[in-house]
């Protein structure tokens, strides 16, 4: 076992002193890098991107060797759990994801089971090949979808504005909706043990679609099933604690709850103000966020202001990591990229001292 020679993003999760504070991106691999770009030609397409083990392990790499990145992201996809159940995931180009079978059918969720680990073993390897291809550099970070927003895609079929399928079960049919949800549950359980056993340093739960909910269907469709994930999860590998981030988009309203989920930090979008959600959450949980990705479309001096006042906002001391409210776009220049990754850096060190 190769020793972590940048362990900053683990402390920073824990709320333990560091000298920086840590900055990753969500999506930190992908379409805005030629590298990226050059390599998903060679494997033909996404899935089969994410199913090569060499080219997986390959793009999740570039963007630690082109940027100073304090830790990498398994590169996969949310959807591969939908996909081992059967409901034949595909990409048609420009048009997101999209599934052959959806659960719009009472007999098609009856038949729904929690998949064998064995049809993911491409996720797992790959994992295990990255932590290899690291050997030490920065953590290796494994996700997974939440159960509410997997469902969102296995009931709609592809991807949604309203997702008025999915809330027309919710509220005509609760209990078929909760046997989806509790069979994600088992499934992401598994799923991310897995990856804990092969080598993952820490692991994120997207909540993406959460923020759709109201107060109550939140707690109840969403909240819950991740509580119930992370009381099943091994929180200790390698003698080290393995923190669990949970990042609802749109969930700024619900921090207080949240924080008493068992997470170890909470993903922020770009529309909480990150000084107030620290006074909301105390020393519960470490924050994870919030610069608005489209914040990198701006000049190098608006880039590193509001990196700048993100890091004021958020003050003195550990418990911050620095990473956008969501996913990088595809059109952003990589330069942008480098500015925000080195403005954080060094205009955190004051707030470190
Ligand atoms: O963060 C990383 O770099 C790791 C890789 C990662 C991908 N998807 C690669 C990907 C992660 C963590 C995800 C999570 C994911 N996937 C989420 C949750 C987070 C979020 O962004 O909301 C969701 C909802 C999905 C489902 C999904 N996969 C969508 C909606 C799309 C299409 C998006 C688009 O911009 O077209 C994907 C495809 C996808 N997943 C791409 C990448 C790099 C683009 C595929 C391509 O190369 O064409």
């Amino acid at each position: 076992m190769t020793t972590l020679q940048n362990d900053t993003f683990l402390r920073a999760l824990l709320k333990q002193p560091v000298e920086y504070t840590p900055i990753w991106l969500m999506r930190q691999a992908g379409r805005y890098l030629a590298e990226y770009k050059a390599t998903r030609a060679r494997a033909g397409d996404f899935m089969q991107l994410c199913q090569n083990v060499e080219l997986a392990t390959e793009v999740t790499l570039q963007p630690i060797d082109r940027f100073d990145l304090d830790a990498a992201i398994l590169f996969s996809d949310i959807l591969t759990v939908p996909n081992a159940m059967g409901l034949g995931l595909y990409f048609e180009t420009g048009e997101g994801p999209k599934f052959e079978i959806n659960l719009q059918s009472e007999q098609v969720i009856r038949q729904l089971t929690v998949p064998d680990m064995a049809k993911l073993r491409y996720v797992f390897d790959a994992v295990a090949s990255i932590r290899k291809a690291l050997n030490g550099r920065v953590p290796l970070i494994g996700f997974s979808g939440s159960p509410f927003t997997l469902a969102c895609y296995m009931i709609e079929g592809s991807g949604s504005k309203e997702w008025r399928n999915v809330k027309n079960m919710m509220y005509a049919r609760p209990d078929l909706m909760h046997r989806i949800l509790e069979i994600n549950a088992q499934a992401v359980t598994l799923y991310l043990n897995e990856q804990i056993a092969h080598g993952a340093q820490a692991v994120q739960i997207f909540d993406t679609w959460g923020g759709v909910l109201s107060h109550k269907a939140f707690a109840e469709f969403s909240l819950r099933y991740i509580s119930q994930i992370i009381n099943g999860l091994k929180r200790e590998n390698e003698s080290r604690r393995v923190p669990v981030i949970v990042f609802t988009k749109g969930g700024g309203q619900w921090l207080e709850q949240m924080a008493a989920c068992g997470a170890d930090a909470l993903g922020l979008d770009w529309t909480v103000d990150i000084g107030q959600a620290r006074r909301l959450v105390g020393d519960k949980v470490a924050l994870q966020g919030n610069f608005d990705p489209f914040a990198l479309f701006g000049t190098q001096k608006s880039i590193q202001q509001e990196a700048e006042s993100i890091l004021a906002d958020f003050g003195q001391g550990s418990g911050h990591v620095f990473n956008l409210g969501h996913g990088i776009h595809q059109l952003t220049n990589p330069e942008h990229v480098k500015v925000l990754v080195d403005t954080v850096h060094q205009a955190s060190r004051q707030y470190h001292l």
